[in-house]
C-alpha cells in the first residue's frame, strides 16, 4: 500500500515540480550536506471521493489520506496539484481543485472537505425534469404573470421558460443549461409551443453568471451544492423578484414558504424566497 503511493506521488514530482529537482552531478556534490528528504501530506477529505495527484490516480479511500513525497531537495518549494471528484447524491457530481505546497521534511495538512474561495468547486447536475403539473405549481407559487422575465437556471427540455410565457404570460422567458443538447431541445420545444420569440437559450454554466439583471423570477432544479452557490448572484435579484426551488434548499437562506403536492403518488416540495425591497 505504503509502496504504491510513495510510487504514485513519486511520478507525481516529476510532473509537478518539472525542472525544480536537479540531477546535476556537480550540483549535488556541492550540496552534500543537504540530506534530501521527504514531506508528508495529510488530506481531509469526503470519504467516498476519488482523489488525484498531478493527474495520476491514487488508491487511498477514507475522509484521512496520508502520503510522503520522495525525497525533496531541502530549501526548495515544491507542488502537487490534486484533484478530488465525488457525487454526493445520484444528480451532483462535484469536482475540487487544491495546489498543495510542500518542503522537504515538512509535514502539511490540507482540508479538501472546504471549497477554497479562489478556486470554485466545479459542480455538474444531471438531467431529470420536473414533472409538467409540478412546473405549473412551481410558477403559481411564483407568481408569475404579465410582464415577468422568468429565468430557468439549468433549464433542461425549457419546459419551465416554455410554460412560463405559452401558459402563464411572462413577457419573456430565458433558460440556461451546461449542456448544448439540452438548449437544442429547448429550441425545438419553443418552435412546436409557437413561442421561439417569446423565449432564449443559452449554452452556459450557470456558475459563471454574474448577474441575472433583467429576472423577476428565477427557477431551480438544481441541487443542494449548485443552489449554494448561486446564492451571490440570487440575491442580487431587484427586491421583489421571486426564486422557486423543487426540492433543494439554498444553504441555510429561509425559505418564505414551502410547498408540498403530490403527482401520481409522488411527493413534491417546492420553496419559495422572495427578495426583500431595501
Ligand atoms: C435536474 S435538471 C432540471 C431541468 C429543468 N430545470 C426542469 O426542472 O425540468 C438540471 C439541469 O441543469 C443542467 N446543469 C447542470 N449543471 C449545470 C451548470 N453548471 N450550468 C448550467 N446548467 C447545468 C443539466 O444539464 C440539467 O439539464
Amino acid at each position: 500500500m505504503q509502496w504504491g503511493i510513495r510510487r504514485c506521488l513519486g511520478l507525481l514530482t516529476v510532473i509537478g515540480a518539472l525542472g525544480l529537482v536537479s540531477t546535476n552531478a556537480q550540483e549535488r556534490e556541492e550540496k552534500q550536506g543537504d540530506a534530501a528528504k521527504p514531506a508528508t501530506v495529510i488530506i481531509k477529505i469526503v470519504s467516498d471521493a476519488k482523489l488525484t495527484i498531478d493527474k495520476e490516480a491514487t488508491y487511498q479511500t477514507g475522509s484521512t489520506r496520508k502520503f510522503n513525497t520522495p525525497p525533496l531537495k531541502p530549501g526548495v518549494r515544491y507542488y502537487y496539484d490534486a484533484v478530488a471528484v465525488w457525487e454526493p447524491n445520484n444528480y451532483t457530481k462535484i469536482t475540487r481543485k487544491r495546489r498543495i505546497y510542500v518542503e522537504a521534511g515538512k509535514q502539511v495538512e490540507v482540508d479538501l472537505t472546504k471549497e477554497d474561495p479562489n478556486i470554485k468547486d466545479d459542480i455538474v447536475v444531471r438531467y431529470v425534469p420536473t414533472p409538467m403539473p409540478v412546473v405549473e405549481a412551481m410558477l403559481k407559487l411564483a407568481d408569475v404573470k404579465e410582464g415577468d422575465v422568468v429565468y430557468d437556471l439549468g433549464c433542461g427540455d425549457g419546459r419551465i421558460p416554455i410554460t412560463a410565457v405559452a401558459k402563464f404570460k411572462a413577457k419573456r422567458g430565458v433558460g440556461v443549461d451546461i449542456d448544448p443538447e439540452r438548449i437544442k431541445d429547448s429550441n425545438e420545444n419553443a418552435k412546436k409551443e409557437k413561442v421561439e420569440h417569446l423565449v432564449e437559450f443559452r449554452q452556459e454554466d450557470v456558475l459563471k453568471i454574474k448577474d441575472l439583471n433583467d429576472a423577476s423570477v428565477v427557477t431551480l432544479y438544481m441541487g443542494d451544492d449548485l443552489n449554494r452557490q448561486l446564492r451571490p448572484t440570487l440575491e442580487k435579484l431587484k427586491p421583489g423578484s421571486r426564486i422557486v426551488s423543487h426540492r433543494f434548499l439554498i444553504g441555510d437562506w429561509k425559505p418564505d414558504r414551502t410547498e408540498e403536492l403530490e403527482v401520481n403518488g409522488v411527493k413534491f416540495k417546492l420553496h419559495l424566497w422572495v427578495i426583500k425591497g431595501q
